[in-house]
C-alpha cells in the first residue's frame, strides 16, 4: 500500500473504521473523519494522530440527510481535495419487529444503510478526475446475502448495497477506481452492545487488519473474518424447502 494518502471517512466513530484508521495513521495517512457527534470524532482524530497521521480533521453532520448531500460531499471534497481512499463504515442495526409496524422506522434505515450511502457515493464520484486512483472501501454485511425473516429489512438495504457496489465495480473495472466491498459477519462493536456474544463474534480490530489486507490485494469483495463466506455460500445456496423451515 502506498503512502501518505488522503482518507475521507464517513461513520468514523465506527469501532470498525477506527480499527482500520489506525492502520493506516501508521503509514502516514492523513484523516478527514465526517460523523454525527463531534466529540466522538475528536477523541477519534487525537488517536489517529497520535498513531502517527500527520492531520486528521473531523466534520460533523447526519449521513443519512438526504437533503444536500452534493452539496456537501463537494464542500468536503473543496476543504479536503480529492481523497485517495473513502472508507463508508457509517449505519445502523433496526429492530426488525419495529420496522414492520412502523413504517418511518423502516424508511430511516433504508435511507442511513443504503438509499444514503449510494447517494454519498455517487456524489464523491461526480466529475472526479477520470485518471486519479481510488480506493472506495464500503462496509456491508453478510446479512445482505440473502433475506431472512429476523431481519429482512437491514438485509435488504445491505442487499441493495451490494448490487449497487457490484455494478459500479463493473462499471470501474480496469480504471484507477477501485471498489472495495467488505461484508462483516457478527462483530463485537456498539452496534451490537445489546446482542448476547458467542464463538462467531469478532473484533473491530480483526476486522480492520482484514480490510486493510483486501485493499492492498485489490479484493473487491471481502467476507470478515474469512470464515462468513463459507457460511454464507451455504446458506445461499439452500433450496428453498429448506430455508424457509429455518429460523434465522
Ligand atoms: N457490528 C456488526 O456486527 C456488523 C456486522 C455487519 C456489518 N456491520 C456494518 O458495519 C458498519 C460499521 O458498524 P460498527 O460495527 O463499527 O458499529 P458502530 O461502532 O456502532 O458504528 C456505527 C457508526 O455509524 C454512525 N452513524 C449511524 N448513523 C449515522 C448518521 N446518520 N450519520 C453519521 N454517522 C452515523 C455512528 O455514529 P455515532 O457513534 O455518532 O452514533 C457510528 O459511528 C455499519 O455499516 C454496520 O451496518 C456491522
Amino acid at each position: 500500500m502506498s503512502a501518505p494518502c488522503r482518507i475521507l471517512v464517513l461513520g468514523a466513530s465506527s469501532a470498525m473504521a477506527q480499527a482500520y484508521a489506525r492502520r493506516r495513521a501508521a503509514t502516514g495517512a492523513s484523516f478527514l473523519l465526517v460523523g454525527l457527534n463531534a466529540t466522538r470524532l475528536a477523541a477519534v482524530a487525537d488517536d489517529l494522530r497520535a498513531s502517527g497521521a500527520p492531520a486528521a480533521e473531523i466534520a460533523t453532520m447526519d449521513l443519512a440527510d438526504l437533503a444536500g448531500i452534493e452539496t456537501r460531499a463537494a464542500d468536503l471534497r473543496g476543504r479536503f481535495g480529492e481523497p485517495d481512499e473513502v472508507l463508508i463504515a457509517y449505519g445502523e442495526l433496526p429492530d426488525q419487529a419495529e420496522s414492520e409496524r412502523d413504517l418511518d422506522a423502516a424508511r430511516h434505515a433504508f435511507e442511513v444503510n443504503f438509499v444514503s450511502v449510494a447517494l454519498w457515493i455517487l456524489a464523491l464520484l461526480k466529475d472526479r478526475p477520470p485518471q486519479a486512483p481510488l480506493a472506495l472501501i464500503t462496509i456491508g454485511s453478510v446479512a445482505g446475502d440473502r433475506g431472512r425473516a429476523s431481519n429482512f429489512v437491514y438485509g435488504a438495504a445491505k442487499g441493495g448495497l451490494d448490487r449497487f457496489l457490484e455494478g459500479l465495480a463493473q462499471k470501474h473495472a480496469g480504471t484507477p477506481v477501485r471498489i472495495v466491498t467488505v461484508k462483516p459477519g457478527f462483530v463485537d462493536s456498539p452496534m451490537t452492545d445489546a446482542i448476547a456474544k458467542g464463538a462467531l463474534f469478532a473484533s473491530p480490530d480483526a476486522v480492520g487488519a482484514d480490510i486493510v489486507r483486501a485493499v492492498e490485494k485489490g479484493r473487491r469483495v471481502v467476507y470478515a473474518p474469512w470464515f462468513w463466506w463459507v457460511i454464507m455460500a451455504i446458506i445461499r445456496n439452500l433450496p428453498w424447502f429448506v430455508f424457509r423451515r429455518l429460523r434465522i
